[in-house]
């Protein structure tokens, strides 16, 4: 069985606030379809030995493309939640790697991701016990409301992060944790989350804000401004 790094990727969604006639993952931006962004750029990093992409059951889009990856591409059914994507992903990867192989969870919806990102994960997380992920500071002041939009509170902006992905933690730990969200009921919405639940404490690793998950339609033009800055046109 192999060890090292693996991605996991969930793609099951099905972009409500995108409002497109597809889900995101399947739109186009710049020569390719985001979904490929994403896969390509994680395939061609050299320590990623392959990925497990998690696609909805009644997707009719995912068949319709052919992906070239340059590494070893496994497809499982997503779930209702991200979640459950995940997991199910990982219940494909145990059957492919050792229990204590690094896996880096990353949306299909971020497609601009940098190797220097990735790089920093792994050289930041690669001796952890447990393993972390990538964010970015909070640069806003930040507020708390009431359920009326009137302010409770200004938060102390020092130490909040916005949490984002690749996040990488061991499978056999990600796996349990996730088992464990799901038997007790409590929602999780990143990996961080549920290891979290378990009582470990992930690491968070500052990354580029060109990282972006692609939610609205504005995203996409933005999208298409970093992947012209990060070849030096911008
Ligand atoms: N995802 C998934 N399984 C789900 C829900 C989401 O694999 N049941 C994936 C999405 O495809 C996406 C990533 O998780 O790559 C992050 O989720 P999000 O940005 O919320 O995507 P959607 O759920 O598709 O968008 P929306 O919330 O607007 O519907
Ligand atoms: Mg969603």
């Amino acid at each position: 069985m192999s060890s090292g790094f693996w991605a996991v990727v969930p793609a099951a969604g099905i972009g409500e606030r995108m409002q497109s006639d597809r889900p995101k993952q399947y739109l186009q931006l710049e020569d390719k379809l985001v979904i490929e962004h994403t896969l390509q750029r994680l395939a061609s990093h050299p320590e990623i030995k392959g990925i497990v992409i998690a696609i909805a059951q009644e997707d009719e889009w995912w068949p319709t493309v052919s992906v070239v990856v340059s590494c070893p591409l496994y497809v499982v059914h997503g779930g209702e939640q991200r979640s459950h994507s995940v997991l199910n992903a990982l219940d494909k990867l145990s059957t492919l790697a050792a229990d204590d192989t690094w896996v880096l969870v990353h949306d299909a919806a971020r497609p601009c991701l940098r190797q220097e990102d990735i790089d920093r994960l792994l050289s930041a997380l690669s001796n952890h016990d447990v393993g972390g992920l990538l964010g970015l500071p909070v640069n806003d002041t930040v507020k708390r409301t009431s359920n009326d939009d009137v302010i409770m509170e200004t938060i102390e902006r020092r130490n909040l992060w916005r949490a984002s992905t690749p996040q990488m933690f061991r499978l056999v730990i990600l796996k349990s944790a996730l088992q464990a969200s799901r038997e007790q009921n409590i929602t999780v919405t990143d990996e961080a989350s549920a290891i979290e639940f378990v009582g470990l404490e992930p690491v968070m690793v500052e990354g580029h804000a060109d990282n972006i998950k692609i939610t609205v339609s504005t995203d996409l033009a933005l999208a298409q401004l970093f992947m012209q800055q990060q070849r030096g046109e911008g």
